[in-house]
């Protein structure tokens, strides 16, 4: 998504900061609107660092490009945070004297603030107009809290954190979004298959390419449900996560969240075969001699068993992640796995040494059961997220 920041000139600036980039980290485009105000709490090289944009400031930059309404007419999502009494004063009057006012004022994008000031500013007759003005005109408000306020006073006006103001303008965005109402399972990371108490058979999945889409998703509006398999990143605050460790308990889980969902990505790297019995303490070296034999035994193919047992109109998508190179080779291999599976498309990529796990592009083809291509995409785990929801879609 692009989403607009807009920041206003209080102390909470500062916080603006975390609220930037965890957009960033979902993997949103964010572009910085920020008043001169803003800019005496908090600097520019910060916000142009964490947002990996310029951040805008003045109305008569970019004239040629009309930036002063091309901002706000390519926003999905705007967010003022914080925003100041002045700024609801301005909003509530339509006033377009700076570039936020301009960039609000062009945009048809859902809008969230997140005031902060003075108690008594909050609580007074104008700004309490104010308010009930701006929400009738459809702005959404996130608190503001109650707490410790700059100086020795406290109570309603602190600025809400930067992660509830996230996690309030994600959902508002995914309420219009065009996977509203689609409940969409999700699985990252790599299954791991126990060897002893301290060992393990697993692979390298990282889990990005997985919580890309489970994010993705989530902002598109679906009801997400991410299952995942020793991520080696977090997933962003938005999206809980069940967190499994072998095929079984992965097999498990789906086949349970499975039950109620329209949609089932498998992004997760499932381990074929886990050991035919885990040792009770730690294999030694002196037990094993020079060769350690281990008998392995196959686990369940969850994505086979969901596509053989789905219901109508449920969709279920696979991973291939194939060593093979060549393009022509691999989709060969695509159209061979699809059809030995059984799910309705498969997203296949080239995984090596370098390339595919634990980084943070990736490039991808997708098929779908008749072995026809119906998408591609490079790019950010991100991009390639989206290109396989728009293909669902
Ligand atoms: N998969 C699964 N259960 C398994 C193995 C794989 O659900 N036991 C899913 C993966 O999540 C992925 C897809 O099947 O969506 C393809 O995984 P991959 O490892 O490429 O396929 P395999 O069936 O394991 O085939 P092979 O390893 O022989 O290429």
């Amino acid at each position: 998504m692009n989403i607009v920041v807009g920041i206003t000139g209080g102390i909470a600036a500062y916080k603006a900061v975390g609220v930037v980039r965890a957009f960033v980290l979902a993997g949103h485009s964010v572009q910085v609107v920020a008043t001169d105000a803003a800019l005496r709490f908090v600097g520019k090289p910060t916000l142009e660092a964490i947002s990996r944009n310029p951040v805008h400031t003045d109305l008569y930059d970019g004239v040629a490009e009309v930036r002063h309404v091309a901002i706000g007419q390519a926003a999905d999502l705007i967010v003022v945070a914080p925003a100041t009494a002045n700024f609801i004063a301005q909003l509530a009057g339509g006033f377009a004297a700076d570039l936020l006012g301009n960039t609000i004022l062009a945009s048809t994008a859902p809008i969230l603030i997140a005031p902060a000031m003075h108690t008594e500013m909050w609580q007074n007759a104008a700004t309490v107009a104010n308010i009930q003005t701006i929400t009738g005109r459809g702005i959404h408000i996130i608190g503001p809290a109650v707490g410790q306020l700059t100086g020795k006073d406290s109570g309603p006006g602190r600025m809400s954190e930067p992660d509830d103001i996230v996690a309030a303008a994600l959902a508002l965005a995914g309420r219009s979004g065009d996977l509203a109402g689609k409940r969409i399972v999700v699985t990252a990371g790599g299954t791991r298959e126990p060897l002893d108490p301290v060992r393990f058979i697993g692979n390298r999945s990282s889990g990005k390419q997985g919580i890309a889409v489970a994010m993705a998703a989530v902002s598109r509006g679906a009801e997400v449900t991410l299952i995942g398999a020793n991520l080696e990143v977090d997933a962003p605050g938005q999206v809980a996560v069940l967190h499994v460790g072998t095929t079984l308990e992965l097999a498990e889980a789906v086949a349970l969240a499975a039950a109620d969902a329209d949609v089932v990505i498998m992004a997760a790297a499932v381990a074929d075969y886990r050991p035919e019995s885990v040792a009770p303490a730690k294999i030694k070296k002196e037990t094993q001699g020079d060769i350690l034999q281990l008998t392995l035994v196959k686990n369940p193919d969850i994505l086979h068993d969901l596509s053989l047992s789905k219901r109508a109109g449920q969709i279920i998508i696979g991973f291939a992640a194939e060593t093979e190179t060549d393009p022509a080779a691999l989709l060969v291999l695509g159209r061979a796995k699809i059809a030995r599976k059984g799910c309705d498309y498969l997203v296949l990529n080239s995984v090596g040494w370098t390339t595919g796990f634990a980084t943070d592009g990736n490039a991808v083809t997708i098929i779908r059961a008749s072995g026809d291509i119906v998408g591609e995409a490079t790019g950010s785990k991100t991009t390639v997220a989206n290109r396989i929801l728009d293909v669902l879609l």
